[in-house]
């Protein structure tokens, strides 16, 4: 038997099984899934949308996630206490969320505030994060963020406090600082590595934002060279990434906002229009399929392992083990605070826009950098 046939018999099995749970199932799939997962589930978004999804269903009891695990501990937070979430792997986590934790945050928590005293700083996590680093926001009166409403998220923060300490992502973090006009001698990057993040006492006074040393490896992975080759390649093409790429690429694209906002984007675009993509290779391989009229090319390469261990034997696996193998679980206590955290998101008006340029709807015409 060759593999086509081996996944064929997969995918009918699994067919099987959401056919014979009905509304009792609820597959969720990031942007990023490989093609085969996102076709056999019941929505697809990015992590904003997904955890809206989560925060709505009632009727399924169980919720299986085919993503990366903060975004499946998200779902089991914002999800009923009737309901079950899973992940296919557990492994699948996210190299970015590693690089905060409880402890680093809230040492370096204690020496900003020894600074600037106390209920001058908003933490604001990017929901790239683990339950305990929501819970942490949410108990110091903070929020979540995603992609898609970082500048909502800022712009909040700035209504109750004078500065922001933004985690993980420096990059979504100061490309969302730099569209709201922050300058760049008022956002500082903190190093939990070196005393006092790598700056002085003054420079903590002066900051406005407060960048946490973290990113994501895939997306840093695009190069200002990258752009430039491809430009020349292609001059009448449109560049359009994600925000957690660097401030240099984001300069350079004619568009910047969520997962969800690249596949509105290319949707919205006139026939015949070359885009190129700055964000994960599995979702730019599938708007080329999905958009055969269009010209789609990747910036680079860049493929995101984490989300690629969900594959269609460990979705089967799971399936066939509804609500028993791979359960999300989150203290109660951790819960409680990281809810509020997350509520706080969602009470933000999702925004979905680029953080610069316009969307491509506007007149028929794709976004002209600013
Ligand atoms: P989105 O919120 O845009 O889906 O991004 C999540 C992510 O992990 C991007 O690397
Ligand atoms: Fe994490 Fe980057 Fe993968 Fe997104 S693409 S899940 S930020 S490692």
């Amino acid at each position: 038997m060759n593999d086509q046939d081996d996944n064929k018999q997969i995918i009918d099995r699994i067919q099987a099984i959401r056919d014979d749970l009905g509304k009792k199932l609820l597959i969720l799939t990031h942007h990023y899934q490989r093609k085969e997962i996102v076709a056999l589930g019941d929505y697809q978004g990015d992590s904003f949308g997904l955890s809206q999804k989560a925060a709505e269903d009632k009727d399924a009891q169980y919720i299986v996630f085919c993503g990366v695990h903060f975004m499946a501990e998200s779902a089991e937070i914002l999800s009923q206490a009737h309901q079950t979430v899973q992940i296919p792997k557990t492994e699948a986590g996210c190299w970015m969320a590693d690089m905060a934790d409880n402890h680093v945050v809230t040492e370096a928590w204690d020496e900003l505030t020894s600074i600037t005293g106390p209920g001058s700083i908003m933490p604001i996590v990017y929901m790239n994060s683990d339950a305990e680093l929501k819970a942490f926001c949410g108990l110091q009166g903070g929020t979540v963020c995603t992609s898609s409403n970082a500048p909502d998220a800022l712009r909040w923060a700035f209504t109750q406090r004078e500065k922001v300490l933004f985690f993980p992502d420096q990059h979504l973090g100061r490309n969302t600082g730099n569209q709201m006009g922050i300058r760049p001698d008022e956002m500082i990057l903190w190093n939990p590595k070196k005393p006092l993040g790598g700056n002085t006492p003054d420079d903590v006074k002066k900051a406005k934002v407060i960048l946490w040393d973290g990113y994501c490896l895939v997306h840093t992975r695009f190069q200002v060279e990258h752009v430039r080759k491809m430009r020349e390649k292609f001059p009448q093409s449109k560049l359009v990434v994600h925000p957690e790429c660097t401030q240099e690429v984001v300069a350079m694209a004619d568009a910047v906002g969520s997962t969800s906002y690249i596949v509105k984007y290319v949707k919205e675009a006139p026939p015949d229009t070359t885009i190129i993509i700055g964000t994960e290779i599995n979702l730019i391989n599938r708007l080329a399929l999905e958009h055969p009229d269009k010209k789609i090319f990747e910036l680079h390469y860049s493929l995101c392992p984490n989300m690629f261990k969900i594959n269609l034997n460990n979705l089967l696996w799971t399936l066939e083990n509804v609500g028993k193998v791979n359960v999300i679980k989150v203290r109660e206590d951790i819960k409680v605070d990281a809810r509020a955290a997350l509520d706080r998101m969602l009470d933000l008006a999702p925004q979905n826009k680029s953080l610069k340029g316009k969307d491509p709807s506007d007149k028929g015409q794709i976004p002209v950098a600013m």
